[in-house]
Parts: structure tokens; C-alpha cells; sequence
């Protein structure tokens, strides 16, 4: 099957999300569309699947035409998608979540789910995915319930398959897997997009690439580009994708933290008996596959954890035991690693997103009022020197792409006068420019003589800002190395193995 967008225009108001953009994908191709965030890629995924109606142009398969009043008529077209937010339902199984919207096309009664169950079956051995039918979706992996969301399309027949940023939520050997699964569909004739920003991932896989910027194709490259030429297009201009920092001038240990130990309500140990510190003007950046303790440290810093046993001292205070506001006066700023639940007011402008923390002190509140004069100066002075892409200061940050919700992240938490900087995963679903800008804010506060704690799951990123590295496995320190431990190295104490050499 061949799929081709023809000048496809998408307008948000006065906002052109898709400016007549055209691209074909052919079965056994993988096209990469690559894209800032706020580029416009997801719109054009939306209208290709039905879910927004094109101002302007067409949808052809095979030379055909198509009209597609929802996303019904594009399943039925043979195109599916797997979402960057998953749309199963958590609490029914595998097999259920397949067979859900599908009932009206053929099964019928009890016998759908039998039917249901085979066909997951038949798919997860066709391409080896080991997934149970009747495992419940919630208790699943994040690359598991990825996997069903593509046996789902999959059991429809789709021909054309949407992945719209699918590493986003992955670990690094999810991610490889992922790949792997890819390049098998294309084998098997299926007709790929795949929406990325990640550069490698795109050199990995590709066929065939086309770059959108500000809703319009930027133009087309080989596989064979550069990460320099890509990133280039991407963005509009030539980008640093090194982060550049000086040697840094170390001042004393600022944070002390001994002895430290984090448990949930059930006393099962998440964090056992950490000890390190960090100096002023130092970064110490936290390496590990995701769930071996960093959420938990992050936010036993933060005083967002509740049962804490240790010292957590910063400047000789004391922080265990404090409330979070009492945290942040102490002069921590957080940037939380899922900015949509811990980071932002989804519905609030980005004016009051940016004065969150500050509600009760001067110079936004005076008397007990807000002053609406300071912090709508305030707000688009930040909008400006963060360059955040939006309409305006009154725009709901919800609203905004990944990339620019995470620059009002961190103009709002590098404002204050901070003593500590906790970043995690600071540039989690980034387009390049904007990681580019945040490592620059992020080696710019460490240099002004704040101790810095980056927790982040790409090895590039703990290597590219660390002065230190620390990894944890288990809840525990595997080690604390120089930053320009070799990656093998690194990649070996993340299962838990200690170098010789390193100081625990
Ligand atoms: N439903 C919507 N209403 C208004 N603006 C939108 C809507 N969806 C997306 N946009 C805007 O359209 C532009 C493109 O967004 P999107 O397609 O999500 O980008 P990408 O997927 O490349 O990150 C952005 O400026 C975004 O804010
Ligand atoms: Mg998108």
C-alpha cells in the first residue's frame, strides 16, 4: 500500500499547524518524520487518522482519495496508530483491551474474546513479542503495553502504522527492542511513520526522513546525514550538540546527605543507606535503568517523600522532616522528572504557572494580593529569555508542546535564588534546540556556585553535564566515578557490578 499526504493544511485558529505538507510512505519503508516539538507532526498524524478534519488537501491510498469523519474510517482504511500516550484501559487484560472498539466489526457476544485471545496470540508469535492475552494491561511494562497497543492496530490490519514518538517512555533496551520490532513489520510489508526527535534512533532505522519545522517540510534527507545536518534542519540553525562547560570551580561540600533511607508505607525499602555529597558549584549526575531508586531520591530531597530515616543536610540545615514549601524557601529548585503531575498546572496560563511556588511572598503577592502588573512582567520576560513558543503569557500551558511546557519548568525553578538545583530527567521528551538551552541553564547555575543533582536515563545526557557520576542499582550506590568513566564501565555498574577503583 502506498500512502500519500498531498498538501495537507491544518489551522488552529490563526495558528497553521500544517502548512500544505506532503510526504508518501510505501509498505516495507519506514519514513522518519522529524520534528521539534510544536513542529506539527503529531496534527498531521491527528488528520491523518481521523481525528481532525484537513482545512486544505488530501489523504491518497493507493491512488485513491479518502475522506475519514474519525478514526473509524482510517482503521477501516487499514491505517493504525500506536499514541504517545497510551489509549488502553488499564484495568482490562490484554486480550480485552485488543477486542475493545472492535466488537461491531465481526465478533460478537462471548466469543470475542476467544477470538480475541487467538489473534494475540497469532501476532505476539508472528513477531515474537511474548505477550500474555489475559494479563492485565496495568501490571504490564511500558514496552509491553506498547507492544499490545501494536497488536491492537495490527489486528485490525493496518497496513500503514503510525508510531508517534514511541521511545519517549522507554528505557534504552526497550527502546533497541522497539527497533527491532520495527524493522520486522517492514519485513512483513507494513507501510511505517515514525515520528522521533532523537537523532539516533532516526540514523538507526530510517529509509527515508522528512524534516517539518513551524508546520512546513524543511526538507528531505539521506539515512546517511549527520547528526549536525539533521539537527540543523530540525532547528533552523546550526545547534551544539556537545555541552560545553569549563573545569568547575569547587567550592565546600553544600549538600551532605548520610546515612539515607526511603521506604513506602508498607516499609518496603526503595533507597538503602545513601551517602554522598556534593560541593558548590559541582554537578553530581545520577546514572541507572529507570525504577532503581532516583525517583525516590529526587524527591526525598525535595521533601515530597514521607517515610525518610537519614540527614539530608544543605548549608549545615537539616531538611528531613521539612514540608516541601519549607524545601523550597531553603532555596532548592526542582525540576521533577514528569513535569504534567508534579511540574505544572495544566489548566493555569503560563503567567501563573510561573509564579507557582512564589504564591506567598513578594513580589507577586504584597498584602495578601496578587500583583498582576509584577507577575505578568515577570512572565513575559521569562517567555522571551526561555523562548518559549506560545501565544502568549495567558495561554493554559496544557496547551503547549513537551519542549516548551519544560522551558516554563525551568525559567520558573532557575528564577529563585537557589542553594541546590534537583534536576531529573531535566530533558525528558526535548526536542534538540531546547535540550541544548536547558544543559546551557543547567551548567550556567552550577557555575554561579550552586551544587547541582541531575538524575537523568540517557547515558549521553548524565555524561555530557556531569562532574561526577553516581550510579544506583537496587536502591543502593553501585559506585561514584569520574565523569569520564568509559561508558562500558558505567553500563556495567547499571546491573549492579563495582568497578575497582570506585568510591561507594
Ligand atoms: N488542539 C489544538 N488546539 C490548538 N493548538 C494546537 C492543538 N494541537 C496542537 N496545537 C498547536 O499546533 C502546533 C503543532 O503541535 P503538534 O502537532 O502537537 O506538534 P509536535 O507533535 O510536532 O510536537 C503547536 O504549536 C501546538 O501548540
Ligand atoms: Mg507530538
Amino acid at each position: 500500500m502506498q500512502l500519500a499526504l498531498r498538501n495537507v493544511t491544518k489551522r488552529f485558529g490563526s495558528l497553521v499547524a500544517n502548512d500544505r505538507i506532503s510526504l508518501t510512505v510505501d509498505s516495507g519503508e519506514i519514513h522518519c518524520l522529524l520534528g521539534e516539538n510544536g513542529a506539527g507532526k503529531s496534527t498531521l498524524m491527528n488528520v491523518l487518522y481521523g481525528l481532525y478534519q484537513a482545512d486544505e488537501g488530501e489523504i491518497v491510498l493507493d491512488g485513491e482519495v479518502q475522506h475519514f469523519a474519525g478514526p473509524g474510517d482510517a482503521m477501516a482504511a487499514g491505517i493504525g496508530m500506536v499514541h504517545q500516550h497510551f489509549m488502553l484501559i488499564p484495568v482490562f487484560t490484554v486480550a480485552e483491551n485488543v477486542m475493545l472498539g472492535h466488537e461491531e466489526t465481526g465478533f460478537a457476544g462471548s466469543l470475542d474474546l476467544e477470538a480475541a485471545r487467538a489473534k494475540v496470540r497469532e501476532i505476539s508469535a508472528r513477531f515474537g513479542f511474548h505477550v500474555d492475552p489475559d494479563a492485565v494491561v496495568e501490571d504490564l511494562p511500558v514496552g509491553v503495553q506498547q507492544r499490545v497497543e501494536i497488536i491492537k492496530a495490527l489486528s485490525r490490519d493496518a497496513k500503514v502504522l503510525v508510531f508517534d514518538e514511541p521511545t519517549a517512555v522507554l528505557t534504552p533496551q526497550e527502546t533497541d527492542e522497539l527497533m527491532q520490532i520495527m524493522r520486522q513489520l517492514r519485513e512483513s510489508g507494513t507501510a511505517i511513520v515514525f515520528i522521533t526527535h532523537k537523532l539516533r534512533e532516526v540514523r538507526e532505522v530510517a529509509d527515508r526522513i522528512t524534516v517539518i519545522r513551524l508546520g512546513k517540510v524543511v526538507g528531505e534527507a539521506e539515512p546517511t546525514a549527520s547528526n549536525a545536518e539533521l539537527a540543523a534542519l530540525m532547528v533552523g540553525r546550526p545547534v551544539e550538540l556537545t555541552v560545553r562547560k569549563d573545569t568547575p570551580k569547587l567550592g565546600d561540600e553544600a549538600l551532605v546527605v548520610s546515612g539515607l533511607t526511603v521506604t513506602d508505607k508498607d516499609g518496603l525499602v526503595h533507597l538503602n543507606d545513601l551517602s554522598f555529597s556534593i560541593r558548590a558549584g559541582e554537578v553530581l549526575a545520577v546514572a541507572g535503568v529507570q525504577g532503581n531508586g532516583q525517583t525516590e531520591l529526587t524527591e526525598a530531597l525535595v521533601g515530597l517523600q514521607d517515610h525518610v530515616h537519614g540527614s539530608i543536610r544543605l548549608d549545615g540545615r537539616e531538611l528531613v522532616g521539612r514540608s516541601v514549601r519549607q524545601v523550597l524557601e531553603a532555596g532548592v529548585g526542582f525540576i521533577p522528572e514528569d513535569r504534567q503531575v508534579d511540574g505544572l498546572v495544566g489548566a493555569f496560563s503560563i503567567a501563573e504557572n510561573l509564579m507557582l511556588d512564589r504564591s506567598f511572598s513578594a513580589p507577586f503577592v504584597r498584602g495578601g494580593s496578587l500583583q498582576l502588573r509584577e507577575r505578568d512582567e515577570f512572565a513575559r520576560q521569562k517567555l522571551a529569555e526561555y523562548d518559549v513558543r506560545a501565544p502568549g503569557i495567558t495561554t493554559p500551558v496544557e496547551r503547549l508542546s513537551g519542549g516548551n511546557q519544560q522551558k516554563v519548568v525551568v525559567a520558573r525553578e532557575l528564577s529563585r535564588d537557589l542553594r541546590l538545583l534537583v534536576a531529573a530527567q531535566p530533558t525528558r521528551g526535548v526536542d534538540v534546540g531546547s535540550i541544548e538551552f536547558i544543559h546551557q541553564q543547567i551548567v550556567a547555575t552550577r557555575d554561579a556556585g550552586v551544587p547541582v543533582l541531575v538524575v537523568s536515563t540517557e547515558l549521553d545526557e548524565v555524561v555530557a553535564l556531569a562532574d561526577r557520576i553516581m550510579v544506583l542499582y537496587r536502591g543502593r550506590i553501585v559506585g561514584i566515578v569520574p565523569a569520564d568513566t568509559p561508558r562500558e564501565v558505567l553500563g556495567l555498574m547499571m546491573t549492579g557490578e563495582r568497578p575497582a577503583g570506585a568510591v561507594a
